[in-house]
Formats: C-alpha cells, sequence, structure tokens
C-alpha cells in the first residue's frame, strides 16, 4: 500500500498502488493521500497535480469493502468524514488537479475523480458510483459531486442503478474531459498539466478560488471574489510579466513563488 508522488517541474503526480492493483482505498491508504496532499499543498512550486492509480486495471476500485463490512454508525461517520477530508483536499488543492483515470473508478474510485478540477480517461476506463448495491449510498460526496458535474436526472440515474458508464458515454455525460488509448493517458495528462503550469499560477489559483463560489452555487460571493481577486493581481510581478510580454510580443516566463524548504517532502 502506497501513495507515490513523482515531481517533474511544475507538476506533481500523485499516484494510488493498493491491493492486486485494483487501488482499493482502504484507511490507512487514505491517510497517505492526505499526508501528500497537505504536503504538496504547502510547495508553490507544484502549480498542477495528477491523481491516477498504479498499473492498467483501476484508478481505484473503491473504499474497502472488507474494511467497511462491519463499521458500526459511529464508525460509518468517521469513514465517511475521513473520504470527505481527502475530497475536500483535493477539491480545495490551491492549485489546479487532473484525475488521470486509468481503468475503474468505482465508488470512493469514482468520488475522488469528481473531487478533481479535470478528468482524463482512457478508452477501457469505467466510472460508477455503486454502493447502492452494496446497501449504502455513496458516502465520499458522490451525491454532492456527481449531481453538480452532470445534473441532477443524469446523477440520479447512475447513484440509484449503480451501473458501470463507459469511458464513450462519461464522456457525453461530461464526467471525462476526454478519453485517450491507454499508452497516451500520462502523456496527455502531463501536457496538460504543463500547458496549465506555463500560465500565471496566482492567475490560475485566484480563478480556481472564484470557480469553488461558482461550484458551490453562490453565484454573487463569486462575482464579488472574482472582482477582487483580478483587482489585486494588478502591480504583482506576473501580471506585470503577462502584460509585457504580450506587448513586447514575447512569451511570459512566470517565476512564481519560491517554494518553502520546511515543506518539500
Ligand atoms: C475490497 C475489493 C474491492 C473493494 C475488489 N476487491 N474491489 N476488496 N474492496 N472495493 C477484491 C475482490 O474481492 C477480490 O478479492 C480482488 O479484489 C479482485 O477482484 P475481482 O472482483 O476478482 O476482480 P475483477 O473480476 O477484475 O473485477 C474488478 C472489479 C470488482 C470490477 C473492480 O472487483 C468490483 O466490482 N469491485 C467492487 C467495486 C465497488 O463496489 N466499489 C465501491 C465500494 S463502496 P479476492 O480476495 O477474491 O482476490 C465505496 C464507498 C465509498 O467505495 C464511500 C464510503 C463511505
Amino acid at each position: 500500500m502506497a501513495v507515490d508522488v513523482l515531481r517533474h517541474r511544475h507538476v506533481a503526480t500523485v499516484t494510488l498502488d493498493a491491493a492486486a492493483g485494483l487501488n482499493v482505498l482502504a484507511r490507512d491508504q487514505l491517510g497517505l493521500l492526505l499526508d501528500a496532499l497537505r504536503g504538496l499543498r504547502e510547495d508553490p512550486s507544484v502549480r498542477c497535480l495528477i491523481l491516477t492509480g498504479a498499473g492498467t486495471k483501476a484508478f481505484a476500485a473503491g473504499a474497502d469493502i472488507r474494511e467497511m463490512a462491519d463499521l458500526t454508525e459511529p464508525e460509518g461517520l468517521a469513514y465517511a468524514r475521513l473520504g470527505h477530508a481527502v475530497a475536500n483536499a483535493l477539491e480545495g488543492f490551491p492549485r489546479p488537479t487532473i484525475a488521470a483515470i486509468n481503468g475503474y473508478a468505482l465508488g470512493g474510485g469514482s468520488e475522488l475523480a469528481l473531487a478533481c478540477d479535470i478528468r482524463l480517461a482512457t478508452e477501457e476506463a469505467q466510472i460508477a458510483q455503486p454502493e447502492v448495491m452494496l446497501g449504502i449510498p455513496p458516502g465520499w460526496g458522490g451525491t454532492q459531486r456527481l449531481t453538480r458535474l452532470i445534473g441532477p436526472g443524469f446523477a440520479a440515474e447512475l447513484i440509484y442503478t449503480g451501473r458501470r458508464v463507459k469511458a464513450g458515454e462519461a464522456l457525453r455525460l461530461g464526467i471525462f474531459n476526454a478519453v485517450y488509448p491507454a499508452d497516451r493517458l500520462m502523456e496527455e495528462a502531463t501536457l496538460l498539466a504543463e500547458q496549465i503550469a506555463a500560465n500565471s499560477p496566482s492567475a490560475v489559483s485566484a480563478a480556481k478560488r472564484a470557480m469553488a463560489l461558482a461550484v458551490a452555487g453562490q453565484p454573487d460571493a463569486g462575482l464579488a471574489t472574482e472582482a477582487a481577486l483580478f483587482a489585486a493581481q494588478f502591480g504583482t510581478a506576473e501580471q506585470r510579466e503577462g502584460m509585457t510580454a504580450f506587448l513586447e510580443k514575447r512569451k511570459p516566463v512566470f517565476t512564481g513563488a519560491e517554494p518553502d524548504p520546511k515543506a518539500i517532502r
């Protein structure tokens, strides 16, 4: 059981690696992921994060059913809250996150992918919230994030049936942003991450903060935040560099904040 973190320039790739190639999310695995996310969020040199699963079968096949089978109600609540903490750490990660879905994303696996900003997948990928087949509703944010992403009608169908959605349908529904042959997934995810990382990190973070209020259904607060963050950007090195580079007909170079050496793991 492991969560591997690999950094290349400004992109951090976090790989879930557990249980028989299916990357089942036991409590310990979630703890490792949470620690990794907390470390990476403090490091401003990480401008984009990719979350993926080890191997070729699964992004993550969900919470560990063996671990859940005998939970009591208070333990169930703690289990839901642990998953929420991880999904919230992804959703609230201050820079963009990309789920690279390399196979099954089921239950809790789907819920972690839904907490990322962008979802890329392989042609073999399948996503589902199959919890009702196990006698439980989704518990790590699926009822909220899937409904927000694809609307109540389609989310209801998928959550009430628990059926697995193949990549083409997930693309049409807007769950996946794009679908690639398996051998190109990580290359495409990295290209996208690098494209994001080449832009002004503080502007991208500001956009993410304002967009979060749209996602939370708070458009008035979102517009106020957008205006404040837009205004705050003027006079910063990144705003000056972005606009000067345009006027000088050259590519901008955004140096961004220096990493805090204490935060680097
Ligand atoms: C525990 C799991 C597991 C899981 C698979 N296994 N998924 N164990 N938790 N989520 C185990 C199987 O029991 C089996 O163990 C081994 O992994 C291989 O699985 P197979 O079924 O033999 O593999 P395959 O035929 O390739 O099918 C893969 C699969 C299927 C499609 C992913 O295993 C499957 O449907 N798994 C369950 C997926 C699921 O329901 N996820 C949602 C969980 S609920 P043995 O010992 O026999 O080798 C959830 C809730 C989140 O995530 C919120 C909580 C609050």
